[in-house]
């Protein structure tokens, strides 16, 4: 029996789904007794990783201990989906004998889908080529225990139009709040999910001047401009210049605009150092409220939310 509650993008699931994932990720937060939130003993997550990771494989593997449950993790190198040799319906139906839940970062988004479509457990996307949706749920979380509701605010996405940018475009539909992305006009995330946000009144505007898509902000938001399995391309990087985030660019935005990056980050590259450690950097808060909000997926996908 094909599994339906998984986690593979913002846009499949419910506002109000969402919003219960942020608000029992904050609880959790909070909480100093960790035996009040046991609700996963005996439970296994299968972790698949064809891309490396620091923050999604260690707070993954934290949040499902911290819950009672366990973990398998699985690299590329040493299974036969990575070498080629079993196909990804084979593997999903041989996971799902043995674990409750299966978390993947992979290169091609339909990996993910054919995964999840032939597992009789929930599927997570930990990260695809296409899109990010575990991290752009803990940046909100970020964003609110910074500013309160994100529902009106302004979010400004600066530089390359990638995978988590796409998951940023998502969120706006869902929770509420006005995104202007700032790229080069050949770096623009997906052009079929900026065609559904705009068919579905999303307040997306594309504003490829990053100082007049900064004005007023309430938060910057930049990524690594080589995402993983990209190589390095120095006219992309040539293109991307002007989008470098400096003190002078962040001081356009409101003076207590936040400054987010998913990590791990190029100082002097997408972002100065000036402010990716500077007062307006939140990052480290980021990457802490992955380990909070991994619980909050974990607790929705095996029905505890
Ligand atoms: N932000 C993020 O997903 O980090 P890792 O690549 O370290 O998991
Ligand atoms: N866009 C980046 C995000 C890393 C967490 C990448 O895909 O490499």
């Amino acid at each position: 029996m094909v599994n339906t509650s998984h986690f593979l993008d913002i846009d499949h699931l419910d506002s109000s789904y969402l919003r219960k994932i942020i608000e029992v990720s904050k609880k959790i937060k909070k909480e100093v007794n960790f035996d009040a939130y046991r609700l996963l003993k005996g439970k296994t997550l299968a972790m698949l990783f064809d891309k490396p990771s620091t923050r999604t494989r260690v707070s993954f593997e934290l949040a499902m201990k911290q819950l009672g449950g366990d973990v398998v993790v699985l690299s590329q190198e040493n299974t036969h989906l990575g070498k080629g040799k079993e196909t990804v319906s084979d593997t999903a139906k041989v996971l799902s004998r043995y674990v409750d839940v299966i978390m993947i970062r992979t290169h091609a988004h339909n990996t993910l889908t054919d995964l999840a479509n032939n597992s009789s457990v929930p599927v997570i996307n930990g990260l695809t080529d296409k899109t990010h949706p575990c991290q752009v749920l803990s940046d909100i979380m970020t964003y609110e225990e910074h500013r309160g509701n994100i529902k009106n605010a302004v979010i400004t996405w600066v530089g390359d139009g990638n995978n988590v940018a796409n998951s940023w475009i998502h969120a706006a539909q869902k929770f509420n709040f006005e995104l202007r992305v700032s790229c080069p006009e050949n770096l623009l995330p997906e052009p079929e999910i900026i065609k559904k946000a705009h068919r579905e009144e999303t307040k997306i505007n594309l504003v490829k001047d990053p100082g007049l898509a900064l004005k007023d902000a309430d938060c910057i938001v930049t990524d690594t401009w080589s995402s993983m399995g990209e190589d390095e391309n120095s006219e992309k990087f040539k293109q991307l210049k002007p989008y470098r985030i400096d003190s002078s660019l962040m001081s356009l935005a409101k003076s207590t605009a936040i400054f987010m990056h998913c990590l791990p980050a190029n100082r002097n590259q997408e972002v100065d150092s000036s402010v990716i450690d500077g007062p307006q950097s939140v990052v480290w808060d980021e990457a802490e409220n992955r380990l909070h909000v991994q619980k909050g997926i974990l607790l929705g996908c095996l029905g505890h939310l």
